[in-house]
């Protein structure tokens, strides 16, 4: 059976293989996180469900469809905006950033 940790990391523990045990830096936070699986699920391990903030409303977006198509886990990674957080694979050090201030493209009828 499969269970999860209970204080704070959400991973399924049992038959799951991992990459080496390193740390990222989510907005200046140190978070573990595992070499090679995705950032959308290393974010929503540590709890970071929100990954962007819409810039008209402010309301937050994060994973939704984990396969690179809705956008809505957009995080700028090292200085780069607009990098899709499930389509991204963690390594050591990675320097990551919740996008709270991309203008959205605006698109008039
Ligand atoms: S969750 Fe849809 S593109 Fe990443």
């Amino acid at each position: 059976m499969t269970r999860v940790r209970g204080t704070g990391d959400l991973r399924m523990l049992d038959g799951v293989e991992r990459g080496r045990r390193v740390q990222i830096l989510v907005d200046g936070e140190a978070v573990e996180a595992y070499e090679g699986e995705c950032l959308a699920a290393a974010l929503l391990a540590s709890g970071r469900r929100a990954t962007r903030w819409t810039t008209r409303t402010g309301e937050p977006r994060g994973y939704f469809c984990g396969m690179g198509i809705c956008h809505d886990c957009l995080v700028r990674v090292e200085g780069h905006g607009n990098v899709r957080a499930c389509m991204t694979a963690v390594s050591g050090g990675l320097r990551v950033e919740r996008q709270r201030d991309m203008v959205e493209r605006r698109i008039d009828a």
